[in-house]
């Protein structure tokens, strides 16, 4: 995934796009780039992140109102400044940004070099200068040559493009998010809101296949499977920059987990016929799938449980990416909840367009509005957890957590109850995410900090949470955490426990018995345990107080360990919110 961000207007475009790509660099920070247009096309662009990048080219000093941004998450092509973006045509006349992967770029690649073409970087995403640059050859204007290029493209886009002769931006999607955003002095295009969010709230949402041209006269937008003009509606978002912006917070991990005490209140915040129509959905399947990737998938597991100790309901609930294992089971009876808090995961977004082929209902928990997930599925609800940009998901995981519970709460005709609770949970989240816990935390994070290994263990609906706490940990710290259903250690990797290994046990009061036991066994081994738990215990080296909150602990209990994987990553050294190889949404299968 990469961001990308374009301007035309009144304004002196560079540092605009600046801030923009700043505001993009969760989707990914290998290489940056920006193109502007004043009597000539300027183009900057350099391998790193853009802080460096800056630093050494000061990319807001590029003259020009018009202009295109891009930052860089590498799939064709190494991480070098030719493979950055953007990209130009053989006379660096036309220059193009994008996002998405363009399937069919070897087969258009060759028929561009049997013309002469000749490319300078690895990329699919050149090609689409030259294709433009060839079709204007042909005598096409730039906005005919632009939609003649797009059409010959397979795979996913969202570009931007602009020409050295002409004060157009034209922006295009298909299957990778692109917003624009409708200012008093210009427009902007854009990957995700925040990236123009200081400058205007009205949004429109493109869809697929939308082919946007903006200029000094105005705006317009055409679909090219038709080629008619459309009308788009503005939106006017309700949340503001201060939400994607750090604040007084060091990082946005650490922000957006701060944010839990409002964010799970926010997301029982739902319309209740929305609610009400999706448990008439869930009663009336035949056969149920909650699907995800990463912590969203955590999420649907978690929800399994739940619906199964107070629904006694069975779900089937499968990784997106092995969603396609599972299609002879499909039926149009089927109801497949499809959970994702970006709304782009390329495997989530298969596994639904399968499910709509066998004709099955699609449901989807989004966090981001208008992103693919909320078009392709039949309805969905909104986690309303206002932007998340650090590459780990923390609020928009306690959020779904919360929906799910509602929605469980709503199956047995408690959906009043169910809303008390959680809304009451803020209450728990307060202290959990207070400086007196943090500071506790950071405690136990120097303790932990050189470990190259950790288990984390818990038993039903904590077993859940012991997988998405060994994620965090992984993912932001680098340290190899691995998680084991409590009666599972046993069964061969406690092999692996020696003098001072540190394993997180989950316990909660219906299973402390157990759990506990568990955690003898590896206490016997040399192992150091580190409770979360209601009580304290004497096998416990080091407690974590977690009040008891029944179906409501996966909420509870994962607070401390995102605050343990946000300190490891800090004392290690580590950025937490750009953590190596990572991407906010993998929008690659
Ligand atoms: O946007 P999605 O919820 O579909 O993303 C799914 C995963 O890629 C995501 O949860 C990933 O695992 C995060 N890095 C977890 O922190």
């Amino acid at each position: 995934m990469c961001g990308i961000i374009g301007y035309i207007g009144k304004q002196e475009a560079a540092p605009l796009l600046f801030n923009g790509l700043k505001r993009l660099e969760y989707r990914g920070y290998d290489s940056a780039g920006i193109a502007t247009l004043d009597s000539g096309l300027h183009i900057k662009k350099e391998v790193g992140r853009i802080d460096d990048i800056h630093s050494k080219l000061n990319l807001t000093d590029i003259p020009g109102t018009l202009g295109i941004a891009h930052t860089r998450w590498a799939t064709h092509g190494g991480v070098t400044k030719t493979n950055a973006h953007p990209h130009v045509d053989c006379n660096g006349n036309i220059a193009v940004v994008h996002n998405g992967i363009i399937e069919n770029y070897q087969e258009l690649r060759n028929s561009l070099d049997s013309s002469n073409h000749q490319f300078k970087s690895e990329t699919d995403t050149e090609i689409i200068s030259h294709l433009i640059e060839d079709t204007m050859k042909k005598g096409y204007n730039f906005e005919d040559a632009t939609i003649s290029a797009l059409k010959s493209l397979e795979g996913s886009y969202a570009v931007m493009v602009m020409n050295k002769d002409e004060r157009k931006l034209i922006a295009a999607r298909k299957g990778s998010p692109l917003v624009l955003g409708v200012a008093n002095d210009g427009y902007f295009g854009a990957s995700d809101i925040p990236a123009f969010l200081e400058h205007t709230k009205d949004v429109v949402y493109m869809h697929d296949f939308d082919v946007a041209v903006m200029s000094d006269e105005g705006l317009k937008i055409l679909n090219i499977l038709d080629n008619k003009q459309v009308d788009r509606k503005i939106d006017t978002i309700e949340w503001d920059i201060a939400q994607a912006e750090k604040g007084e917070f060091q990082h946005f991990m650490l922000k957006e987990i701060s944010e839990q005490v409002d964010t799970v209140q926010m997301a029982v915040q739902q319309d209740k016929k929305i609610i009400d129509d999706v448990v008439n959905d869930i009663k009336n399947a035949h056969g149920i799938f909650f699907i995800g990737s990463g912590t969203s998938y955590n999420a649907c597991l978690a929800a399994s449980y739940i619906f199964s100790k107070i629904n006694k309901m069975h779900i089937n609930v499968v990784l997106a990416s092995e969603f396609p294992n599972y299609g002879h089971f499909l039926t149009p009876k089927t109801l497949v909840i499809a959970v994702s808090q970006s709304g782009e995961t390329a495997d989530v977004l298969d596994a639904v367009k399968s499910a709509k082929e066998r004709g099955c209902k699609v449901i989807s928990i989004v966090n981001v509005i208008g992103s693919s997930l909320t078009r392709t599925s039949d309805s969905f609800i909104s986690l309303n957890a206002g932007p998340e940009i650090c590459v780990l998901a923390t609020k928009s995981y306690t959020s779904q957590l919360a929906l799910f519970t509602l929605l469980s709460y709503a199956l047995t005709g408690s959906y009043d109850e169910g809303k008390a609770k959680l809304t009451y949970l803020w209450n728990v989240i307060y202290q959990l995410t207070s400086a007196t816990m943090r500071n506790k935390i950071k405690e136990l994070a120097e303790k932990l900090k050189g470990k190259n290994n950790l288990f984390l263990i818990g038993r039903g609906l904590q077993y859940t949470t012991a997988l998405e706490a060994a994620l965090k940990i992984k993912e932001v710290s680098y340290i190899h955490a691995e998680a084991f259903a409590g009666g599972e250690l046993k069964h061969g990797t406690i092999a692996l426990i020696e003098k001072g290994t540190p394993c997180i046990v989950f316990v909660s009061s219906e299973n402390e018995k157990q759990i506990i036991s568990n955690a003898i066994e590896i206490k016997s081994r040399g192992g150091y345990i580190i409770g979360v738990s209601p009580r304290n215990n004497e096998v416990f080296d080091f407690w974590i107080k977690a009040p008891e909150a029944n179906s409501e602990n996966p909420i509870v209990q994962i607070i401390p360990i995102q605050i343990l994987a946000y300190q490891l990553a800090v004392l290690r050294g580590l950025d937490p919110d750009r953590p190596r190889n990572l991407a906010k949404s993998v929008t690659v299968n």
